[in-house]
């Protein structure tokens, strides 16, 4: 029973001062001082006799070794300092680890704020210059629209010359009658003869010569001519003439009356290159009359132009 209580009163004093030792409270030699303490307990001088009694009891009962106890003990407090010293070590070199990292992670940090920064201003930067580019397109796009709107506005114009100078072309038309002044008979004659109607009403395009009686096509087309004549009686001679196109006849007006007068007249469309010629004869052994009112006439214009 008091072994027991011993080896209790030795574990007790031991865990005591291991307790206070990992609490970090007391340096070695104060372990030691304590356990001396601890010792002399166990082993007072001896001036009480409970105490003696005790130490009597204690060097009785425990068969264990104090020195050994002291030597296990220190050892103990040796490997709990060399230990703690490690903890204390390892706690420093932990922190300095995380510090470490810390430092690496904001340094990290940072230089991810400094590149997004950057990134911002470089997309900024080519925003700008987008938009720069943006707007000098559209300028562009502005300029080459007005200038093509210039030059449609330009072709138009031309083309409304062209149309303008083409329509002039086509403008042509010509009527005359055959006498400018005075009036009686022309014929008979031996031979066919052109007539030249020179009392021009109308020459549009000048394509009818009234010296010659000759029409010459400007440009190829469909074109109608129409003449006319007066029979007249007494002398009786037939009135004949007839439309001729490059030389070939074409159509024939004809009149024939003893008494008063008759009114012949034809007309023709003819296909025309440029260059033919259209004009109108008298037949050789007949003759025509005109005066003043411009009975015989002979016209002719453009109906439209052919490719
Ligand atoms: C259009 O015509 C005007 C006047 O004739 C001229 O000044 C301009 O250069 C022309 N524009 C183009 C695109 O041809
Ligand atoms: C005949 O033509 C002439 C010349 O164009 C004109 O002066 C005259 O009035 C015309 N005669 C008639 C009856 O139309």
């Amino acid at each position: 029973m008091k072994g027991w209580l011993c080896t209790l009163l030795l574990l007790e004093s031991f865990v005591f001062v291991v307790q206070q030792q990992v609490d970090g409270g007391l340096a070695e030699n104060e372990i030691s001082q304590q356990l001396s303490n601890e010792d002399r307990r166990q082993n007072p001088p001896q001036t009480d006799s409970l105490r003696d009694e005790a130490s009597t009891d204690s060097q009785q009962y425990c068969h264990l070794s104090f020195p050994d106890i002291h030597a296990a003990l220190r050892e103990l407090t040796a490997t709990v300092t060399e230990q703690k010293a490690n903890i204390r070590a390892l706690e420093t070199q932990l922190r300095e680890e995380l510090n470490k990292k810390t430092d690496a992670l904001e340094t990290r940090l940072k230089d991810a704020e400094k590149t997004a920064e950057q990134q911002t201003e470089e997309l900024n930067k080519k925003n700008d210059a987008l938009e720069t580019r943006l707007r000098e397109q559209q300028t562009f796009i502005l300029e080459e629209m007005n200038k093509k709107t210039d030059e449609i506005s330009n072709l138009t114009e031309s083309q409304v010359e062209e149309l303008r100078k083409e329509n002039r072309d086509r403008e042509i038309a010509f009527s005359a009658s055959l006498m400018e002044s005075g009036g009686g008979h022309i014929g008979p004659f031996s031979t066919d003869i052109t007539l030249t109607y020179r009392n021009v009403f109308t020459n549009i395009g000048n394509a009818y010569n009234p010296i010659t009686g000759i029409f010459t096509a400007p440009l190829k087309g469909a074109y109608k001519f129409t003449f006319s004549i007066i029979g007249r009686g007494n002398p009786s001679t037939a009135s004949t003439v007839f439309i001729v196109k490059n030389g070939e006849k074409v159509v024939t007006a004809h009149a024939h009356q003893d008494q008063y007068d008759v009114h012949s007249s034809n007309g023709v469309v003819l296909i025309l290159e440029v260059g033919d010629v259209v004009y109108v004869r008298l037949w050789s052994g007949r003759w025509i009359y005109d005066d003043q009112n411009n009975h015989s006439t002979f016209s002719g214009y453009l109906l439209f132009p052919l490719k």
